[in-house]
């Protein structure tokens, strides 16, 4: 075999290894939202790494965090009988903060994709577990994203993302992302009493930010409630901030009977997610004198270094009110990128929930030149800004909670420089 780097072993996601090898940025350190590559050179990053440093970079108190539980207890399993006081303190605070009423709290040990197939198979367990057991299809929307284990591909509308592995969960349905009628079509077709759950982004993200349409979550809520489908907010991208209230389903009163999260949970200083449970979900289980059993679990699920480092980054989002800091730079984001639409290379720019934005390209302008949108991304970064493309279409603003109003013009102004230089070469 000849790779462009026979030293490399390192085999990105998402990367084509055969161009990447031996080149890849490698970063080393951040200072709030700006990130530093081996060779000093800044870069002011547009996207939270993946959506998730929303305390930014640098953050000692959780370093600190982690090393006063690893001196205490770093790792114990919590399978059957196991607790311990972190992962504990941490579900007491997410049901707290969670719109939930009486929520109980899965902890999961990785990113979204671990919270996601941990959900999949507790909507199934569910219905088997309330005597409903056909009850097994699972609906989720075109443009979605879920993650990358079974379920989550599965349930994917990015066929990009899917389109060489899925089915791997059987018995997933597919609706447009913007049309409740479709949902409800759906669930009379296949039958009310064979659908287990919708999934739902509250905010599309990685299919390209796409905010709510006017109406549409209320819609798709009330259908749920009407054929009694579960209803499933994935926030992994928008829970604990993201859109200026603690969780989306707070902001657009969706009553979700599962929540789905990661990310923001830790700001990403340490792996962890969770599924936060309605009583209606936890009832079968939890019913005094119940045998069912939610047999499913994770070798670190509770970790306890991943759960301190979670609570010391809620206390910090908390104790800076960084909350309200999104909802008050929600206005500043929009008005910096929304002049980007008039840009010849610009189709659309979306935002308007939290500090959530994507600057689409112009189909026609794309559709002839498919490395436009590489190019793009690299013009940004050239002149110190990280973005990235969703979708193949838009570019991604997602930055961290503490960015600045400069910041983000800065972030607008280098985009539209971009634009400029990339459309001159076309
Ligand atoms: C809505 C949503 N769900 C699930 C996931 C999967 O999360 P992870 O990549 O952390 O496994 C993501 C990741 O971006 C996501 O945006």
């Amino acid at each position: 075999m000849t790779t462009g780097d026979n030293e490399q072993r390192m085999w990105n996601p998402f990367a084509n290894m055969a161009a990447l090898a031996g080149h890849a940025i490698n970063i080393v350190g951040g200072e709030r939202s700006t990130v530093f590559d081996a060779s000093g050179r800044a870069y002011l990053d547009a996207l939270a790494s993946l959506w998730y440093c929303n305390v930014g970079y640098g953050r000692t108190e959780l370093a600190e965090a982690a090393e006063a539980q690893m001196r205490g207890l770093a790792a114990f399993q919590t399978f059957e009988f196991y607790t311990n006081s972190a992962a504990e303190s941490l579900c007491r605070r997410i049901a707290e903060l969670a719109p939930v009423a009486e929520a109980k709290v899965i902890l999961t040990p990785g990113g979204g994709s671990d919270a996601v197939d941990t959900a999949g198979k507790l909507a199934r367990a569910y219905w088997r577990a309330a005597g409903e057991p056909d009850r097994q299809i699972i609906v989720s929307r075109s443009h979605a994203y879920h993650g990358m284990n079974a379920y989550g591909t599965s349930l994917g509308g990015i066929p990009l993302l899917t389109e060489a592995f899925a089915p791997l969960v059987g018995q997933v349905e597919q609706v447009p992302w913007d049309d409740p009628a479709a949902l409800e079509k759906t669930i009379e077709l296949v039958g009310d009493s064979r659908v287990a759950a919708f999934f739902c982004e509250p905010v599309i993200g990685a299919g390209g930010v796409y905010p709510p349409p006017p109406g549409y979550l209320a819609e798709v809520r009330e259908i749920c409630r009407r054929h009694g489908v579960l209803f499933v907010a994935d926030e992994v991208i928008t829970g604990f901030g993201r859109v200026g209230e603690w969780f989306a389903s707070g902001r657009f009163d969706l009553d979700p009977d599962l929540i789905t999260t990661a990310k923001g949970l830790s700001s990403g200083y340490l792996p962890i997610g969770a599924v936060i449970c309605s009583q209606r979900v936890a009832e079968p289980f939890w019913r005094t004198g119940s045998n069912e059993v939610f047999r499913h679990g994770y070798t670190y699920s509770g970790h306890p270094t991943a759960a301190a480092v979670a609570l010391a980054n809620l206390d910090l989002i908390e104790r800076e009110q960084l909350v309200s800091r999104v909802a008050a730079l929600e206005p500043v984001l929009t008005e910096a990128v929304t002049p980007l639409a008039e840009h010849e290379l610009v189709s659309a720019v979306r935002s308007g929930t939290g500090l959530l934005a994507a600057v689409e390209i112009a189909g026609d302008a794309l559709a002839p030149d498919p490395g436009l949108g590489q190019r793009l991304v690299l013009a940004i970064r050239e002149r110190g800004v990280i973005t990235r493309l969703l979708r193949g279409i838009a570019l991604q603003i997602s930055p961290p909670f503490v960015i600045t109003g400069t910041e983000l013009a800065t972030i607008a102004a280098v985009f539209g420089d971009a634009l400029d230089e990339v459309s001159s070469r076309l």
